[in-house]
Order: structure tokens, then C-alpha cells, then sequence
């Protein structure tokens, strides 16, 4: 089986049109069996306009969605209290109608692979300890706020515009128990992950925590905390042996094709209006997968 493996489309209106017709020349290039997306595919109240574009692009075959942070922005207003919510009231019918899978709601099933993932979240596990901002410690206080303990423009969006968002940790649990229920369903097929935020260190893409002086750090290192769920990796490490590989995206920087302990994990690294996408080829593997090629723009 050969997929087309993307994330972090962002087809809102602004890069929409450069970013699916990159999606198209692939799908020329390539003729995947399936197209995944690992989730940040639009915003909730586009979903489905961004469905209908997916299924014009690659009419025929399986499209398997991960849902991202972004996708769940536009609940709120629509009154949804919960991400879940948020899922029936906007996605749900139009994937319904394009026939896309979203993994948040279910698994996707091959000959050789169940597909199995969904969003994420973060559970601030990644946080860089012990920064301080003019002398301000960063507490858990702060993480739970979305802004940092200085005066500063910046916020975690998800908190305005993602339904629940003050939730950080129950959401980040939630989402786990998600991924592990859907797990436990999929029989014993090897299982493709396919999450939005990264499970692991490896794969977030961004310079280890050490590198940052705590006393002085830039306002980004603020933000690593809400970068992935690294109580997910946990619970995946349960399953690593029917595991034949995972991706991830959300950070918009590239990692991996790297060894994670018996599976191969990468995320795709997508970033507005510039696309990254993969070929994930699954023939002729006992584990799953052969081989991981990244296609050019
Ligand atoms: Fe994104
Ligand atoms: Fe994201």
C-alpha cells in the first residue's frame, strides 16, 4: 500500500488554492492507495468545504484525517463545550459525505494496516523546566493561561478559540484514553499511528530544552510546553510491538524519519502555505512499512 502522507494543510482561504494544487501534483506523481492527513487540515467552520476540496483532489481512494488544534477553532462561537462536540456539530456530516475517515471518531482498516489516531492535545509534558522571565518563575499557573508571566502580546490561541481550552490536562488524559481505546479495538493487525501533536521528544523538531538558558529565554520557549502529549507516548510504548510506524505534524517543523524502538516515527513538518509531504510505502515489510520518502514541492 502506498499513501500520500501530509499535515498541517491550513487550506483556509488565504493559502487554500497554492497548497491544493501542491496536494494535486503529488497525487499525479505518486497515485496513492490512501491520503492521510495528520491533522490542522482547516478551521471547524470550513470543514466542509476542505472535505469536498480533499475528495476532488484524490476522488477515489481512502482519505484518513487526524483532526488538529485549528479544527476545533470556530466551536466555540458555534456554542460547542467540548471538542467532541465540535467534531459532530461541523466535521462529522461532511466526512459522512466526502467519505473521510476521521480517526478521532474511528479506525480505518486495510489488508495490511489499521490506521488508528486522532488529535492529541498537549499534556505540558514537554515544557522546558525551570524558565524564568525577568526573574518570574514560570509556573503551571501560566501553562494553564496560555500566557507567559511578563507583559507580552502573545497567547496560545487555542485558548480563545478552542472549545474547553482551560481543560489542558483532562483534554490531554481524554485524548489518550481515546487513542488507547481505539487501539484495543483494532485487532492484530499492525497499527499506523496517526496523531496531530507528537507523542515523543524525537519528534517535535525543536532544539532540546537543555540548549535554552532558563534565566533568559526567548518567549518561544514559553510555548514548547503546548507542542505535544507526551503521556500518549507513554500508553503507545504499551503497544510498541504491533506498532509499524507513526506521524505527527503540529509543531510545523520536520523530525525524524527516526527509530523510536522497534517503529518509525516522523512528523511532516508543514508549515502555512508550504506543504511537506511524504510517501509511506507498506509492501514487502513484515512490520509494516518499507519505506519513507519525501516528496518535492
Ligand atoms: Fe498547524
Ligand atoms: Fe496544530
Amino acid at each position: 500500500m502506498k499513501l500520500l502522507v501530509t499535515s498541517d494543510l491550513h487550506l483556509v482561504r488565504l493559502w487554500r488554492s497554492i497548497v491544493l494544487t501542491t496536494l494535486a501534483q503529488w497525487v499525479r506523481e505518486v497515485s496513492p492507495d490512501a491520503l492521510v492527513v495528520a491533522g490542522d487540515v482547516a478551521v471547524a467552520t470550513e470543514a466542509d468545504t476542505v472535505l469536498r476540496e480533499l475528495r476532488r483532489v484524490f476522488p477515489d481512494g481512502p482519505i484518513i484525517v487526524a483532526l488538529g488544534n485549528h479544527d476545533f477553532w470556530g466551536g466555540v462561537a458555534a456554542g460547542c463545550r467540548t471538542l467532541g462536540a465540535t467534531v459532530e456539530r461541523f466535521w462529522q456530516v461532511p466526512a459522512e459525505r466526502y467519505q473521510v475517515t476521521l480517526l478521532d471518531q474511528d479506525n480505518f482498516c486495510s489488508e495490511e494496516l489499521t490506521f488508528v489516531g486522532g488529535y492529541g492535545h498537549y499534556d505540558l509534558g514537554f515544557a522546558a523546566p525551570g524558565l524564568r522571565y525577568q526573574g518570574q518563575m514560570v509556573t503551571q499557573e501560566h501553562y494553564l493561561r496560555g500566557r507567559p508571566p511578563i507583559e507580552n502580546p502573545l497567547r496560545w490561541r487555542d485558548f480563545d478559540l478552542m472549545p474547553g481550552a482551560a481543560e489542558v490536562l483532562s483534554i490531554a488524559h481524554g485524548q489518550v484514553q481515546g487513542v488507547r481505546s481505539r487501539i484495543l479495538a483494532a485487532g492484530s493487525q499492525p497499527i499506523f499511528v496517526v496523531l496531530h501533536t507528537p507523542p515523543f521528544e524525537e519528534l517535535l523538531g525543536v532544539p532540546d530544552a537543555s540548549l535554552l538558558d532558563p534565566e533568559s529565554p526567548p518567549i518561544r520557549a514559553f510555548f514548547r510546553a503546548y507542542l505535544g502529549n507526551r503521556a500518549m507516548g507513554e500508553m503507545l510504548r504499551l503497544y510498541s510491538e504491533r506498532i509499524a510506524g507513526i506521524v505527527c505534524g503540529h509543531t510545523h517543523r520536520a523530525a525524524g524519519p527516526v527509530d523510536l524502538g522497534g517503529f518509525a516515527g516522523f512528523n511532516v513538518g508543514s508549515d502555512y502555505g508550504v506543504p511537506r509531504g511524504f510517501v509511506v510505502d507498506t509492501k514487502g515489510s513484515s512490520m509494516g512499512i518499507s519505506s519513507i520518502t519525501e516528496l518535492m514541492v
